[in-house]
């Protein structure tokens, strides 16, 4: 044993503690190089076969090579360890700032909700404000208030959907927005200037142009003097307002028994352009809803003098509005959310 193969055994430690590139392969390299059964291990044992005056010698220079590798591995670990948690920290970034070309990163309203909220814009210009109701109703403000009792032939054509909830038949899901006439007329004076939209709920099978539940928007009037022209003239204004002023709308008379007389408003079906097509079952008209002079009975309802005080109201789907601007064939996709629909809007 010389000082040459002590050098010999230092460089190829030296060379194994330099090689490893992980701290998984140091450690490995360290037990190798600097374990009990390591090259430089058996040199300690060997010393002992040596004559007392070179063991000393001999001894130190083992110890210094020793040194000198372990110093060279705590070096190489404090850079390995530098550069993993680099590495792990650049894996793990998440950048929030990131944006992704092409993909949309926000959500946008309903279709229904931008309609809803444009047509209050439309009416609130008009002087009118905007109230609200709850969408469970009793019989009374959603049928016997509004001149519909109980025997009524128009109750059938509502499908009301009923709530199990007190007597049979007490409460339903209100199938107009109507009842908020009765509401608002029994919590503010007239003149009423009153818009009211809102969900509604029907027994409908869906189809082109029915879903069981839908948005309607319903329109007070109540002051002295008011006649079936203010209402003529309050839809044509609306209704030129939302489809601008190529559309043609017209009343054609109806029967509603909460107001005489009544009338019906369509406007042109936009799908066919007034051709006829299945949307409008082949007449070029979409009927939008309904209107007319607030029935004396409503007013006895709510206790108004029918001699002092004289209405009109109306209701339409404003889901049927957006299809028709729109130009939507089918009133299912309002509803469906899928969204090659939905990210048109
Ligand atoms: N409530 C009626 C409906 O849902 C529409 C309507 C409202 C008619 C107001 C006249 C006056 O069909």
């Amino acid at each position: 044993m010389d000082t040459a193969e002590i050098a010999l055994i230092e460089k190829d430690g030296l060379a194994r503690i330099e090689a490893a590139a992980s701290l998984d392969e140091l450690r490995a390299a360290e037990a190798d190089v600097l374990g009990k059964r390591s090259a430089l291990a058996q040199l300690n044992t060997r010393l002992g076969s040596l004559a007392p005056e070179e063991r000393k010698a001999v001894g130190q220079q083992v110890n210094e090579a020793r040194s000198r590798v372990q110093a060279a591995a705590d070096r190489h670990r404090a850079a390995l360890a530098v550069e993993e948690r680099r590495r792990r920290l650049e894996a793990e970034r998440l950048d929030l700032t990131e944006v992704l070309p092409g993909l949309p990163t926000r959500g946008h309203l309903s279709l229904i909700t931008q309609t809803r909220d444009e047509l209050e814009d439309v009416f609130v210009g008009m002087g009118f404000s905007v109230a609200e109701g709850p969408e469970v109703e009793t019989d009374w403000y959603n049928f016997e208030a509004l001149n519909i009792p109980k025997a009524h032939p128009a109750r059938s054509g509502h499908d009301s959907l009923y709530l199990e909830w007190g007597e049979a038949e007490s409460t339903l899901l209100r199938t107009h927005t109507s009842p908020v006439q009765i509401r608002v007329m029994q919590t503010q004076p007239p003149p009423i200037y009153s818009i009211m939209p809102g969900k509604v709920y029907r027994k409908d099978t869906p189809d082109a142009r029915h879903t069981p539940s839908f948005s309607q928007l319903e329109g007070l009037v109540i002051d002295r003097g008011i006649t079936f022209g203010d209402l003529a003239g309050t839809i044509e204004t609306f209704t030129q307002a939302y489809f601008g002023p190529g559309r043609k709308a017209r009343l054609r008379p109806a029967y509603f028994p909460f107001t005489e007389p009544s009338a019906e408003f369509e406007v042109t079906c936009t799908i066919c352009a007034g051709s006829g097509c299945r949307t409008c079952s082949g007449t070029g008209w979409i009927e939008l809803g309904g209107c007319g002079m607030v029935h004396p009975n409503v007013f006895a309802a709510v206790g108004l003098e029918a001699e002092e005080w004289t209405g009109f109201a109306f209701g339409f789907g404003i889901d049927r509005l957006a299809q028709m601007r729109h130009g939507v064939a089918d009133m299912r996709v309002l509803l469906e959310n899928d969204i090659r629909f939905i990210s048109q809007f």
